[in-house]
Parts: C-alpha cells; structure tokens; sequence
C-alpha cells in the first residue's frame, strides 16, 4: 500500500461547549486553588495583583492567542505538538528539538502533579470516612498529613499514598486512552460542572462565616479578605514579585508549556480562537481570583489570626490545603461535607489538568511516529510511571521542587521566548496576526498586535536575564544543597534531560517532521 502523505485524519473535539469546558479543565487545577492564595499572600496581597494583571495583559492573552492559533494551524496539517509546529514556522533542523521542550516540560510536571492529585483523592475519602476528624489542630494535621506521605518512613512513601497514587494514575490512563472526545472532553463535561458548584458552595460557605470565635471579633472573614488584598506596594520594587506573579500566569494558564497548542490542534480549522481563547481565560482567572482568592485564605484568617495566617502562607500550598484546611472543617458544622467537597474540588481541578499536561506526548507519538492510540498511549503511561518514582521517592529531599523549578518555572519562560520569536518573528507579525484572526467571531483588539510583536518577547526577555543574574547561579550550581537532597534532585534533573534526549531522538528520527521542510 502506498504510504499516504496526506495528513491522517485527526480527531476533533465533538461540541463547542466541551471544547471550552476540557480547555478550562485544563487550565484550572490545582494551581489555581493552592497556588494562587499561597503566592498573593507571600507577594504583597493586594499590590500583586499589579503584577499579576500585567502579566495577564502582556504575556497571558497574547501567548495564549498564540498558542491557540499555532495549535489550529498545526492540527490542520496533522501537527498537534511543538515539534511540527515549530517546524512549519521555521523551515529549520533544530526547530524540532527546541519543540521537544513542548513536549517534557509537560511532563515535567505531570511527574509529580499525579502524585499530589493523588493526595486530594485520599483525602476527599478520608473526609467522607471522618478519618482525621478528631484531629482538631493544625500541627496534629500536619503530622497527620506527613504520616499519610510517609515521608518519614524507610521507603519515604506510605502505602496507602502509594496505593491512592497507582489509583489517580490509573484514573489518568484510563482517560487519556478514551482519546479527545470520549475521553477527554466527556471527563471536562462532568467534572467542570461539579467543580463549579462545589466552588461556589465553598465560597458562600467562608462569605458567611463571621467571626467563628466570639473571644476574637477581629478574626473575621472580612478582615480575612481585607487580608489577602491588603496592598503592600512597597514590594512592588523588588523583582522577585514581579517574577512570582508572571509564574503564576504561566502556571494557572498553561501557556509557555505546549499544552494549549495540543488541545488547539483538534480545534475545526474555521473554528474561532479569539473568543473562545479569551473566554477560557477569563473563566480560569475567575475560577483563580474569586474562588481560590476567597477560600482558603480568608477561612484561615477568620480562624487564626493574622500571624498565624502569615506563618501559613510562608508554610506553603501542601501545608494551607491538606494541614489548616482539615483543621478548620473540624470546627464547622457539616464539615465532613465540606472537607469531601474541598478536596474532591481539587481532585477534578487537578485530573483535568493532568490528562492535559500527558497529552502532548501521545499526540506526538501518533502524529509524528504514527504510533497507534494503544502504543502511544502506553508509552507516554511509561515514561510518566516511571519518573513520577523520583517525585514520589525524593519528596522529602525536594525531587518535587526541583521538578516544577525546571519545568514549570524556568522552562515555561523559555519555551515562551521561543514560540513568540518562532511564530512573530521568524513566520512575520501580519502571518501570525492573520492566523488569530482567521475565523475570529469578534476581531481581536489591534492593540494586542504591538503588544505582541514588541511588549511580549521583551517582557519575556527581561524576567529571563533578570532571574539569570539574581537567582540563576544559586539554583544552577544548588548553593546549600547536599547529602541526599543534591542525590534527588540531581535524579530529577538527569530524568528530565534524559526525557529530552529519547524525545529529540524520536523528533529526528521523524519522517513526517521532516517531510514539513521539503514542502513548498
Ligand atoms: N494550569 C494548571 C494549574 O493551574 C497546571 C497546568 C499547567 C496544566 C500546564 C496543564 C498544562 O494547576
């Protein structure tokens, strides 16, 4: 049989809304519920949010526009993943190796984002079952928390989380293997509905709250919300709230990862992107200031106290969402309810975002190796499987950390360096604006246009020489690191580069990359 040259016919997403219900499944998770409220309190409350719009305005809608116009672009000749698609914007050998970064700083995350995911599972049937209840204070949830992890244990794993991990992981496959439509999109089309309802009931919850101890009127959730948003624009000199803030905008979007463009590949080719690029957006960034700004924080405050809440944020997201929020159910009336509610949230939050961040490479393997569902499927189950052990293993010793360092926070900004250059440079500004344009159900703002052409890859450039020269030789040489801390963490960098080089390997080895230079 003839091979066929043409591209194979993809898969498509099945209806509009669930389009829009998987790409806000993929950019809402757990990022946006512990992340957000950690970072705000830790960066000046309310003057973060200068930042933090900025980096919405600047690199937010423009790189997600982009990605979903590349994405479009891609799919509509049998390229879903970076690779390809940086391939066909620059007719070049090595644009396909810079890809693969589209391709590992998803799973970068992904290494350790199941684990976690896996976490809020068993807590969501811990909250069901009453197990910690009982265990009313903060430092007895702590070790409730550390026992379940097992951090402290020979093997550093319990095996109740390593049975809840096996579970999410399962979980995940499962879905993933259900494909785009049937899996996918119909997992967005139950669960973002629930996690919505769920939110909001939260959220009402904690608005009504008042002053749960009536020795400490002060200790309200209005000063708790006064709290979070108190702006300390003094911080707003130093550059590491500036590079917190673009963080979380890469991270709670998905953008700079390679992710949107996967999901945008299976978008029609006359389908709208400015619209339903934005509206996505918007739905997360609601989902992130009101929902996660509301939650976890303010309950704390009406709780604690200010100092005490201080001390929390500066404990971290694990701690404020598995630690104090246990503590806290217990004193409310129905708090089993809301615990299950509290963490089942998060578990949706979390597996719609996972099964976006284990895509890519199973787009990759099908559209560039033409691998079937079945095989790339199980390769990519591989891969993930395996290297979630350094996370799972080396947790005590910061595996964690190091991942999401590497992938979501350096490599994301890289990654977005690289595709604006790619797509507005390299391809042309009015190409690249035409191609968000196309099939635009409202046209977008002209202004976006100059932002991207100069503002964005600027912006980009500088948060990168800024971190280079402030933090860069600290973190690359890991200052202060050593015994089996610098062991695990030199295991999380070496699996990360080892992925790179097996994907790049494959990206050579590709005919239908290659194939992408010789036309026209
Ligand atoms: N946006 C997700 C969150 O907020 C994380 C994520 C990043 C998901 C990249 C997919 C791709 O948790």
């Amino acid at each position: 049989m003839a091979e066929n040259t043409a591209a194979p016919v993809r898969e498509a997403w099945a209806t509009k809304i669930g389009l829009v219900l998987a790409m806000a499944g993929n950019a809402v998770g757990l990022g946006n519920f512990l992340r957000f409220p950690v970072q705000a309190t830790q960066n000046g409350g309310g003057a973060f949010m200068i930042p933090y719009l900025c980096a919405f305005l600047f690199l937010g809608i423009p790189l997600m526009w982009c990605e979903w116009a590349m994405g479009r672009m891609g799919g509509a000749r049998g390229h879903g993943t970076t690779p390809g698609i940086f391939t066909m914007l620059w007719k070049h050998p090595l644009a396909k190796y810079l890809g693969v970064l589209g391709l590992v700083l998803p799973l970068g995350v992904v290494f350790y984002y199941n684990y976690v995911e896996s976490w809020t599972l068993a807590y969501s049937f811990f909250s069901v079952t009453g197990k910690y209840f009982g265990i009313a204070t903060r430092e007895g949830m702590s070790r409730f928390l550390t026992d379940f992890q097992g951090i402290n244990s020979p093997w550093h794993v319990s095996l109740t989380a390593y049975i809840f991990f096996l579970v999410v992981f399962s979980l995940n496959v499962w879905v993933i293997s259900g494909g785009i439509a049937k899996g996918i999109e119909r997992l967005a089309f139950i669960g973002m509905p629930v996690l919505f309802v769920f939110g909001i009931l939260l959220m009402l919850r904690v608005l009504t709250l008042g002053a749960p101890d009536p020795a400490f009127p002060d200790n309200n959730v209005a000063n708790g919300l006064g709290f979070i948003w108190n702006p300390d624009f003094s911080r707003l000199t130093q550059s590491k709230v500036w590079l917190a803030a673009a963080g979380q905008i890469f991270f709670t979007l998905s953008v700079g990862f390679g992710a949107i463009q996967c999901y945008a590949s299976y978008l029609k080719e006359k389908d709208d992107v400015v619209v339903t690029g934005l509206t996505t957006s918007m739905t997360n960034e609601f989902v992130e200031v009101i929902l996660g700004g509301t939650i976890a924080i303010p309950v704390a405050f009406a709780f604690f106290g200010r100092d005490i809440t201080l001390q929390i944020a500066q404990g971290g997201s694990f701690n404020l969402g598995f630690a104090v929020m246990p503590a806290i159910f217990q004193k409310l009336a129905f708090g089993q309810i809301l615990g299950t509610m509290w963490f089942f949230l998060l578990f949706i939050a979390g597996i719609t975002s996972s099964v976006a961040l284990m895509q890519p490479m199973v787009t990759f393997l099908k559209d560039e190796l033409g691998y079937s569902q079945k095989k790339a499927v199980a390769a990519t189950a591989g891969v993930t499987f395996l290297v979630a052990h350094v996370a799972i293993f080396g947790l005590k010793s910061g595996a964690l950390d190091e991942l999401d360092f590497w992938a979501g926070t350096f490599g994301v900004v890289l990654l977005a360096l690289i595709e604006v250059l790619l797509f507005v440079w390299v391809f042309g500004p009015d190409k690249a604006w035409g191609e968000i344009e196309k099939g635009a159900q409202v046209p977008a703002p002209r202004f976006f246009y100059y932002v991207l052409k100069y503002v964005t890859p600027v912006y980009l450039a500088a948060l990168f020489i800024i971190w280079m020269v402030q933090q860069g030789p600290d973190v690359l040489l890991m200052r202060g690191v050593s015994g089996a801390d610098a062991a695990w963490r030199w295991a999380a960098r070496l699996s990360l580069l080892a992925v790179f080089g097996c994907l790049c390997w494959a990206a050579a080895k590709s005919d239908r990359i290659k194939r992408i230079c010789e036309e026209r």
